[in-house]
């Protein structure tokens, strides 16, 4: 009998190496002979560790299971997937959280073995690789193109058009692929999934967007806070060189793509492209302006993709299915699917990907069931620390780059992040002028001067002194962020507190 216990950061910090152990030993002594498999997540992180039994009816799953959990279990028969305790949930395929969902990107996560790259070739890893190795680039960012991907990182820009830009740049020059794996917006852990539960499938996008582009130097900019990731990431670019998907000869082609993992600064502001590439040049974290865009001066002054993880996670499903079958999912101009990251006081937080479409009310209450304190929830941020808060009125809206737009909100990069209504809002909008003046990297007046001066006139609001005036001036301070700011860390700091002003004006006044 196989027996899976997920390896990702989630399972990790809930016991899951103590789960594993325990059930391996508990097999041992009943003389019973199981294969214990530590595979990725299935991202029902409110379930973790989520135990699997294979058995003829399916992967039979159990969770949340702790330690403490496993003696009352295994009496229960978890050994044999047997049914019948309270934290059984039957075959795992059944379950409606993952069967309402429609996972392209995230088709084999917490399927496999996230190491094996057998288990990544029999669950059809490598099949988009192996077709554009027999493009040419142009072909290979048509696909890109039609499939309508728009970059995933948040700022939603068609990264078929981006690769156009590089591939256009002259082919005697260095170019790289960088990826941006400095996940560092509130409620996000999408890219945290992909890379230590499917490694491959990142490395098979980078080396796809290389053949496209003509690049053959990666590099994966990953968040420092993410140790797992690292070692899994390490670990798979070791295989992969091994059995030449990576290196001087792919598989056989004569091409060649190099690819290595440098760990991030620790800074959220290295998460913005520039400040990304001086950090990644050895410098300090400051943002460059633009233009020149990185896709024609970026990595060491030469052409360069910046891709989010989950942008080049998708792009082997475009390659090896065609891109009109990515295309034809979605609405608008918003195609194809989102990993919507569901988190903050919601009772069950986790990975749903879903076609573009689907509205916020349905993930908070269909996927999420409310609050996780029980109490009504008051308001949700979708997008990541710099994105307006969004009250009740506004959870019909579709998630739809567009549709969010127009009421002044935005997907970002689909993290969610639910608060009940014991939340004063007055606090958030203060939190996010607080945040960038942690953050900014300081080389702009509006946001290095503004953010700390909107932190005091919030506080004034809040102490009661003539608030009328200074909530003008908070609206002028914002507008001059807005308008003034080199990047989207000072430009949109003023969001969430816009949001504040105008939907929860209670809260600001304290
Ligand atoms: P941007 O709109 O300036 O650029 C978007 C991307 O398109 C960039 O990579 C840019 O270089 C590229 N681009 C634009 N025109 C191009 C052309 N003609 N050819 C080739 N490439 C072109 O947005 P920016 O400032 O890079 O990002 C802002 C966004 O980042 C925000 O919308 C926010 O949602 C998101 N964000 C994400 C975070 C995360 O942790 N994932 C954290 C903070 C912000
Ligand atoms: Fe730096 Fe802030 Fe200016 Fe961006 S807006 S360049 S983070 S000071």
């Amino acid at each position: 009998t196989r027996i899976y216990v997920p390896c990702d950061t989630t399972a990790l910090s809930l016991g899951a190496d103590e789960v594993a152990r325990r059930i391996e030993q508990a097999a041992g002594d009943r003389g019973l002979s199981i294969r214990l498999v530590r595979n990725g997540s299935r991202g029902l992180c409110w379930l973790e560790p989520l135990v699997e039994v294979d058995t003829g009816r399916g992967r039979i799953a159990y969770g949340p299971v702790a330690p403490e959990d496993l003696p009352e279990l295994l009496d229960a028969g978890l050994l044999d997937g047997q049914p019948g305790h309270s934290k059984c949930l039957g075959n795992i395929e059944e379950h409606p959280y993952l069967k309402r969902q429609q996972r392209l990107t995230f088709a084999r996560i917490g399927l496999t073995d996230p190491l094996s790259l057998d288990d990544y070739r029999a669950h059809g890893g490598f099949e988009g690789l192996e077709r554009a190795a027999g493009m040419t680039p142009q072909a290979i960012v048509d696909q890109v193109r039609e499939s309508g991907l728009r970059g995933r990182g948040g700022a939603a820009f068609p990264t078929g058009i981006k690769w156009q830009t590089v591939l256009n740049q002259p082919g005697d020059q260095q170019k790289y692929i960088v990826c941006n794996a400095d996940e560092g917006d509130s409620g996000s852990f999408a890219d945290r999934l992909v890379m230590e539960c499917d490694p491959y499938l990142l490395i098979e996008g980078m080396v796809i967007a290389g053949l496209a582009v003509g690049a053959d130097q990666g590099y994966i900019y990953l968040r420092e806070e993410y140790p797992v990731a690292h070692r899994i990431l390490n670990q798979a670019i070791a295989r992969a060189e091994a059995e030449d998907y990576l290196g001087a000869d792919l598989r056989g082609t004569g091409q060649s793509f190099h690819l290595e993992v440098r760990l991030a600064a620790g800074a959220y502001i290295c998460g913005e492209e520039t400040s990304l590439l001086e950090s990644l040049e050895g410098k300090r974290g400051l943002v460059r302006a633009k233009p020149p865009l990185p896709a024609i001066h970026g990595l060491f002054g030469q052409p360069t993709v910046v891709n989010n993880v989950l942008s080049l996670a998708t792009v082997p499903f475009i390659l090896a299915r065609g891109a009109s079958t990515y295309a034809n999912v979605g609405m608008g101009k918003s195609r194809g699917t989102l990993p919507i990251q569901l988190a903050g006081n919601i009772r069950r937080g986790g990975l749903i990907e879903l076609g573009f479409g689907i509205t916020l009310r349905e993930i908070l209450e269909d996927f999420g069931g409310g609050t996780y304190s029980g109490r009504p929830m008051k308001a949700v941020q979708v997008g990541g620390p710099l994105m307006a808060y969004l009250p009740d009125s506004q959870w019909d809206t579709p998630m739809d780059y567009e549709a969010f737009a127009q009421i002044g909100a935005g997907i970002g990069h689909g993290g969610v992040v639910a608060f009940d209504d014991t939340v004063d809002m007055g606090e958030q909008a203060r939190f996010a002028m607080e945040f960038c003046t942690v953050e900014s990297c300081g080389k702009c007046t509006p946001c290095r001067i503004g953010s700390v001066r909107g932190v005091e006139v919030i506080d004034r609001i809040r102490a009661g002194e003539h608030p009328e005036a200074n909530l003008a001036l908070l609206e002028d301070l914002c507008e001059t962020m807005v308008d003034g700011s080199l990047c989207a860390m000072g430009g949109m700091t003023p969001f969430p507190v816009q949001s504040v002003m105008k939907h929860f004006p209670g809260d600001l006044k304290g």
